[in-house]
């Protein structure tokens, strides 16, 4: 698929399908153009109350025989004033979405004259972003990405970030959505192998044996009952300079989370290929951060292993020996996201980062406490949330702070071990998962993104065919261009 920019006025545009914006408040300037060169059929239906400019609203309007394109698609973009990134993104996914349904090969994306920089980048992602869904292991696909899509008001530049945006929110969403007899450790190793060919970076990919001679006795406990051996991956980015400390970006890659002895019931355990989202998100960034050419050093660390159950699973009593040194006293094996995340945030403190940023679709509870669409935030150092918090508020990605009380750290002290894999209850389970996670970063100023909710979309969206959101790569691009201004 071609993503290519045009400064052709709509009225000399053709192509199969020409999307315009219509706002809450007014036509955008080229859904007006439009609507006088097709004999006003758009003003009609927003006096027939059929267009209401709601966002993300789609109508679709022939167009009168004899005009360049068939196909006119009114956009809802809300009201003027609230226009943000976040509404532009969609919308554009939400009409990428619709095109893809049917079989296109051009399609011109005229949604607004006067958009900055930001929202139009943001823009073009949504447009290849909605391109693509599920359809990885169909035979019929029942998306069809269109050959072309092109963009009126775009710079190069515009469109260069705004494609490779796409492409990194896009490989995070297809590492999510294949299948865990697919995706698994070693295969995602490869996966982060081929980021760091395309975009030079360096990448050191730890196995079983590298992860037992550096001691991550946590990390390769919950890895012990799956055939699939575990890798830890670490990629590094230096576009900043040299010496200076890098940020760090953590994920938990659970390729499948059968709970262990703590067995899943099935109905929980379906959807936990998704389980390894954290890792494809951290991925996903440094990827974008990377071809966006960002003048700061990162560093991604990916733990990847598999959940599973036998003979030679660990189990409810065993203690552990994190990398740290710190004991850990196992009471339940399908909280082992947390077990994992120790043994990586203690491998990330080796990069000496200024700072820490984890990703982990960690707790149920956590989409208990914020529902389905929204990111829980915990940190040790509130400067740091707020910078997250902030970001996230940029790109329109729902991100909510949960207090870190004591009080919730005292749940996680173990009477036999330096502290124990869950809380006293179910109550405020995802902060005392951030409490145990606090334990491993020594006082590196560190967020802990819990996005066990928004990371996987059981039912599909205006704009998103469902399953993987990719969810969190655009704000971990936004945070790290921020250190930068
Ligand atoms: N992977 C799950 C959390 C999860 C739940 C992710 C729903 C995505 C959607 C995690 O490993 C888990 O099972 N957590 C337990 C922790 C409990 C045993 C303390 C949970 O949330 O029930
Ligand atoms: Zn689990
Ligand atoms: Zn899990």
């Amino acid at each position: 698929m071609k993503v290519t920019g045009t400064e052709l006025k709509i009225a000399d545009f053709s192509g199969d399908v020409l999307v315009v914006g219509a706002y809450e408040d007014g036509l955008s300037p080229p859904a007006d153009q439009l609507d006088t060169l097709i004999g006003g059929s758009i003003t009609r239906l927003v006096e027939a109350g059929d267009i209401t400019g709601k966002p993300n609203e789609i109508t679709s309007i022939l167009a009168p025989s004899g005009f360049a394109t068939l196909r006119v698609y009114v956009i809802g973009l809300g009201k003027k004033e609230d226009l943000s990134i976040r509404r532009a993104y969609e919308a554009a996914a939400s009409a990428s979405v619709a095109v893809s349904a049917k079989k296109v090969e051009k399609v011109g994306f005229f949604l607004d004259d006067f958009w900055p920089s930001e929202v139009i980048e943001q823009a073009i992602a949504g447009s290849v972003v909605g391109c693509h869904g599920q359809d990885i292991y169909r035979k019929e696909k029942k998306q069809n990405p269109p050959g072309e899509i092109v963009w009126s008001s775009a710079t190069e530049a515009n469109l260069e970030k705004g494609s490779a945006l796409a492409n990194a929110i896009n490989l995070t969403r297809s590492l999510v959505n294949r299948c865990p007899n697919d995706i698994y450790p070693a295969t995602f190793a490869e996966e982060a192998a081929v980021v760091a060919e395309n975009h030079d970076l360096n990448i050191e990919v730890w196995d079983k044996a590298k992860l037992t001679e550096e001691n991550c006795g946590s990390l390769l406990a919950v890895s012990r009952a799956s055939v699939r051996e575990p890798r830890l991956v670490i990629l590094r980015y230096n576009g900043g300079k040299e010496g200076e400390p890098p940020i760090a970006l953590v994920g938990k890659g659970v390729t499948f989370d059968s709970g262990g002895l703590s067995l899943k019931p099935s109905d929980s355990m379906i959807t936990m290929k998704c389980d390894m989202a954290g890792a494809a998100t951290v991925l996903g960034a440094i990827k974008a951060i990377a071809s966006w050419k960002l003048p700061v050093n990162v560093v991604a660390l990916c733990g990847l292993v598999e959940n599973m159950v036998s003979g030679d699973s660990y189990k409810l009593g065993d203690i552990l020996t994190s990398r740290s040194g710190k004991t850990i006293e196992v009471l339940n094996t399908d909280a082992e996201g947390r077990l994992v995340l120790a043994d990586v945030l203690n491998v990330a403190l080796d990069e000496k980062p200024s700072a820490i940023v984890d990703l982990a679709t960690l707790t149920g509870a956590c989409v208990v406490a914020l529902g389905t669409d929204t990111a829980g935030l915990m940190t040790n150092e509130p400067d740091w949330c707020s910078e997250v918090q902030q970001a996230s508020l940029a790109t329109g990605e729902k991100m909510w702070e949960l207090p870190m009380y004591p009080e919730f750290g005292e749940q996680v002290k173990s009477q036999i071990a330096d502290i124990k894999n869950v809380g006293d209850g179910r109550w405020g389970g995802a902060i005392t998962a951030a409490k145990f996670l606090e334990e491993f970063v020594d006082g590196t100023p560190w967020t802990h993104i819990d996005i066990a909710g928004p990371a996987f979309a059981e039912k599909p969206k205006p704009y998103c065919s469902g399953g993987a959101t990719g969810f969190a790569v655009r704000t971990l691009l936004e945070l790290v261009r921020r250190q930068t201004a």
